[in-house]
């Protein structure tokens, strides 16, 4: 991994993983640099990781050679015109926020400045993170390569052809891991129904999840295979696997995932029009 001077405008959940998730790769802290306008936000990274902070952006802005814009949606556009001044040098920017064109940011960044959008998901807290990435134009294979190292640090990185590509990895993996919290919720409640205390019930979801996804990523075959193997003729198996299809359980996931890339296209706009 290259040891780019990295700069995070925005100290709070999403920059606190990846930088955990640096710092566990053995990037060196004192090529961090995180602002953020709570100064209490700034003691807790220090004393986390290590590393230095601002309360204000632009000093250490003007100094990085990837900028790693960590903040909410609602405030990009003031947070972003903002930095203008100070990206003079043209640093790479990678936005993690939901929603925020890469025209949008490159109207409010200046032109010239080469910007990655990046969709990450919650499980980087504990890096077990999926990560989309869209390069525009202007990124260099050197910046392409150091934006996946720094996100492969907390997970998993798929590079992107397409920017609307952004919107389908937000509705598939960015909204993703509360799909599986449900699904987690409804096992555990339905064994509970059945009568196993709920410990029990909870330990044998978790576990059987955390294993199936495991056996997933191992195997050679897709998870239709996986799970035609696992379904005995006349089994237990089978009879829940014919309730859940009987129920259009695909067809519901495929409603549902395709309603989560309506609003994100729609967010899209309201944040960026
Ligand atoms: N969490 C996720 O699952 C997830 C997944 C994908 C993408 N994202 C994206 O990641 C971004 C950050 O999300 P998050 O969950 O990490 O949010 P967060 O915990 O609220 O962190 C944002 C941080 O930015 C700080 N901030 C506000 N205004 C600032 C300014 N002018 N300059 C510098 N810092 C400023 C906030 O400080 P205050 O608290 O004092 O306002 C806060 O510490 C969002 O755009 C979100 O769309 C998040």
């Amino acid at each position: 991994m290259s040891e780019a001077k990295l700069v995070f405008i925005g100290g709070g959940n999403m920059a606190t993983s990846l930088i955990g998730g640096l710092i566990e790769k053995g990037y060196p802290a004192d090529r961090i640099v995180v602002c953020d306008p709570l100064a209490e936000s700034g003691k807790r990274l220090e004393a986390a990781f290590g590393i230095t902070t601002h309360t204000e952006n632009n000093t250490a802005a003007t100094a990085a050679d990837i900028i790693i814009l960590a903040v909410k949606p609602q405030v990009m556009k003031t947070v972003a015109s903002g930095l203008a001044p100070a990206l003079a040098h043209k640093p790479l920017v990678i936005s993690i926020a939901a929603g925020i064109t890469a025209a949008a940011l490159q109207s409010w960044l200046g032109a010239e400045v080469p910007i990655i959008r990046c969709m990450p998901n919650t499980p980087a807290l504990v890096q077990s993170g999926a990560s989309g990435l869209f390069a525009t134009a202007l990124v260099n294979p050197t910046q392409r390569q150091q934006a996946g190292d720094i996100l492969a640090a907390v997970g998993t990185v798929s590079w992107l052809d397409s920017e609307d590509d952004v919107d389908k990895v937000t509705a598939l993996s960015g909204s993703g891991p509360a799909y599986f919290f449900l699904v987690i919720e409804a096992m555990t409640e339905a064994g509970v129904k059945l009568g196993l205390d709920a410990e029990t019930a909870r330990q044998l979801t978790l576990q059987t999840a955390l294993g199936a996804a495991r056996m997933a990523i191992a195997s050679d075959v897709d998870a239709g295979e996986l799970r035609k193997r696992v379904t005995s003729p006349a089994g237990t198996t089978e009879k829940a696997i014919n309730s859940l299809l009987d129920n259009q359980l695909p067809e519901h996931f495929e409603q549902a995932i395709a309603a989560a890339y309506d609003r994100a296209q729609e967010m899209a706009k309201e944040l960026t029009d």
